[in-house]
C-alpha cells in the first residue's frame, strides 16, 4: 500500500492541481469533501493532510468548517489560503477581511530556515488572491514568510507539524511551489516517494473492479487518447466484460474512422456505428455553439443506448458507461463551483434522462500530460499516446456557424492537408488542425472571381490544454500549406493563420 495524501477540498479551484504536484513529488494523493469525518481520515492513515483554498470567509455563519480534532490527529498538515484561514480560525487565532486585498504575484519574504523552505532563498513569488487573512496566530505558530500586505503570508507551528500559505504553491505563478510542496512531503510529513504511474495504473485497476463488480460496461471510444487510455485500463480491469462503442458522427477527420477501427478492431470488443446522417440531421441548422455540443452530447448517448440495448440479451443490462473524461473537461464544463467555458460534450453534453445510471471514468482527476503517461505505462502504440487531442465533437465545433455534410468535406480536406505539412516538423506543436470560418471572401483564380469559405490554421503549444500559446510555425510552412489548400480544396477562397493564446481564446474555435 503506498503512503498517500488526502486533499480536502473547501471549493477551491486549484483542488485536482493540488493532488497533481503531490503525485508529482511520487506521492499518492487522493480529494475527499472538506466535510470529511475526522475518524475516516484518521481510518484512511495519510502522512499528510493539505486544506484546499475555497471562496468562503471562515467567519461567515454556514461557511465550511473543519474539526479541531483534526489538527490532533499527529498527521502534519498542510492548509492553502482558506486553509490556512481555517486552520488559524479552528485553532482560536483570529480572521479578519485585509486592508487591502491581494491578487496576482506577489514578492514574498521567507524564513529560510522554516522547513517548508529548505534549501529555497529568503525571496519568493507567489500567487495571492484573497480578501481575509490571518491577523493573529493561534498559539504554538509563527509566521514563517509576509508580504508588503499580508504580515502572515506563511505560518508554521513545527512542534505540532502544522504549515499553512496564504498564497497558493500549487500553481505555476508561485515558481518555487511544487518545491515547498515537496519539501512539505519530505521534510515534514516523511514521504519515501513510493508512488509512480504504475502505482497509480494498480489503484485505477482496483477501484474500476470493485465500482462494477461482475457487470457488463459500455465504453464511447473515439479513438482519442483519453478515451484509448481509458479502454486499455478497463480492458486489464475487466477483460471479457467492457464493449467499446466507436461512433462514427461524419465529423472525424479525413480516414480517421477507418484508422480508429483498424488500431482497436482486434484489442478489445469493438462496434463502430456509422451514424453520419443521424447526426447532421439532429444538428441542421444549428449554428450556437453550446446547443451543438449539447446535441452532439446527447446524440452520442443515444447512440450508446442503442447499442447498450442490443447487448442486453447477452450480459442483461448495462447501467455503466465509461468515458475517457479528464480534469480540464471537468472544469471547462463549470463543475464545482468554476464557470461554464464550454460544455465538454462527456460532461456538460450528457443528456440527465439516459439509461445508464452510473458513469465509469477512471482518468477523471488527471491532466492530459499525465493520461499519456499512462498510456505508455499500459503499452499502448505511441500512435496512439502521442495523438493530438481531438474533441469528440470533432469537427463540429471546427465549423463555425450551421454544419453541412459539404462544409465537412471541405474543412476534412484543408485540415489533411495542414496537419501533413504540420506533421513534417521534427518539433510539432501540442495541437494543429484547420477550422472552416463562417466568413467568405472574394478571391480570383485564372480570370475568375470566387467567392469561397475562409480557412483559419491554429497550432498551439501546451502541457495541460487549459492554458496555450500560438505556436509561432514559419512562414514558408504556412504559405505552402496555404496555397495548397486554396488549390486543392474547392469552395475555399483565403487562408488565415490564429495567433492567439489561451487565454483569452480557447483552443477550439467554439
Ligand atoms: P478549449 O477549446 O476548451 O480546448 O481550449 C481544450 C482542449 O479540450 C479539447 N476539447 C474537447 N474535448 N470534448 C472533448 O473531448 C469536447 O467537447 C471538447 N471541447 C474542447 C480541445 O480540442 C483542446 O484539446
Amino acid at each position: 500500500m503506498n503512503q498517500r495524501v488526502i486533499v480536502l477540498d473547501f471549493g477551491g479551484q486549484y483542488k485536482e492541481l493540488i493532488a497533481r504536484r503531490v503525485r508529482e513529488c511520487r506521492v499518492s494523493s487522493e480529494i475527499l469533501r472538506g466535510s470529511t469525518p475526522v475518524d475516516e481520515l484518521k481510518r484512511l492513515a495519510p502522512i499528510g493532510i493539505i486544506l484546499t483554498g475555497g471562496p468562503d470567509s471562515v467567519y461567515r455563519d454556514g461557511a465550511p468548517r473543519c474539526d479541531r480534532s483534526l489538527f490532533e490527529l499527529g498527521i502534519p498538515v498542510l492548509g492553502i489560503c482558506y486553509g490556512m484561514q481555517l486552520m488559524a480560525y479552528t485553532l482560536g487565532g483570529e480572521v479578519s477581511p485585509c486592508q487591502t486585498s491581494e491578487y496576482g504575484r506577489k514578492s514574498v519574504s521567507a524564513d529560510a530556515d522554516a522547513p517548508l523552505f529548505a534549501g529555497l532563498s529568503t525571496s519568493q513569488i507567489g500567487l495571492m488572491s484573497h480578501t481575509d487573512q490571518v491577523t493573529r496566530m493561534p498559539d504554538g505558530f509563527r509566521t514563517i514568510a509576509s508580504t508588503a500586505d499580508c504580515a502572515n503570508a506563511a505560518m508554521a507551528d513545527v512542534k505540532r507539524k502544522l504549515y499553512a500559505t496564504q498564497f497558493h504553491p500549487e500553481v505555476e505563478n508561485t515558481p518555487n511551489g511544487t518545491a515547498m510542496i515537496r519539501n512539505f512531503l519530505y521534510n515534514v510529513c516523511g514521504a519515501v516517494g513510493d508512488y509512480d504511474i504504475a502505482g497509480y495504473r494498480a489503484r485505477m485497476v482496483a477501484e474500476i473492479r470493485e465500482q462494477v463488480g461482475d457487470e457488463h460496461v459500455l465504453l464511447g471510444l473515439s479513438g482519442g487518447v483519453d478515451s484509448s487510455v481509458c479502454a486499455a485500463l478497463l480492458a486489464e480491469a475487466i477483460p471479457e466484460r467492457v464493449h467499446c462503442i466507436f461512433v462514427d458522427h461524419g465529423l472525424m477527420r479525413l480516414n480517421e474512422g477507418d484508422e480508429v477501427e483498424a488500431a482497436f478492431v482486434n484489442r478489445v470488443d469493438f462496434v463502430r456505428v456509422n451514424a453520419e446522417q443521424r447526426f447532421l440531421a439532429k444538428l441542421k441548422g444549428v449554428s450556437d455553439p453550446e446547443r451543438k455540443r449539447k446535441i452532439i452530447g446527447e446524440e452520442f448517448v443515444r447512440v450508446f443506448e442503442d447499442e447498450a440495448k442490443k447487448l442486453l440479451a447477452a450480459h442483461g443490462n448495462i447501467r455503466f458507461l465509461a468515458q475517457g473524461t479528464i480534469y480540464p473537461d471537468v472544469v471547462e464544463s463549470g463543475a464545482n463551483e468554476s464557470a461554464t467555458i464550454k460544455s465538454h460534450h462527456n460532461v456538460g453534453g450528457l443528456p440527465k434522462d439516459m439509461m445508464f445510471t452510473e458513469l465509469v471514468e477512471p482518468l477523471r482527476g488527471l491532466f492530459k500530460d499525465e493520461v499519456r503517461a499512462l498510456g505508455r505505462e499500459l503499452k499502448l502504440p505511441r500512435a496512439l499516446t502521442e495523438r493530438q487531442p481531438f474533441p469528440g465533437p470533432g469537427l463540429a465545433v471546427r465549423i463555425i456557424g450551421n454544419i453541412t455534410k459539404r462544409k465537412a468535406d471541405i474543412l476534412r480536406l484543408a485540415d489533411a492537408i495542414f496537419r501533413e505539412e504540420v506533421g513534417r516538423l521534427r518539433v510539432k506543436p501540442d495541437q494543429y488542425f484547420a477550422v472552416l470560418t463562417d466568413t467568405k471572401s472574394v478571391g480570383v483564380m485564372g480570370d475568375f472571381r470566387t467567392h469561397g469559405y475562409t480557412i483559419a490554421l491554429r497550432a498551439v503549444k501546451t502541457t495541460d490544454f487549459m492554458t496555450c500559446e500560438y505556436f509561432p510555425l514559419k512562414h514558408d510552412l504556412l504559405g505552402r500549406a496555404a496555397s495548397r489548400i486554396v488549390d486543392g480544396v474547392r469552395g475555399v477562397s483565403r487562408v488565415v493563420y490564429d495567433v492567439t493564446g489561451k487565454p483569452p481564446a480557447t483552443i477550439e474555435w467554439e
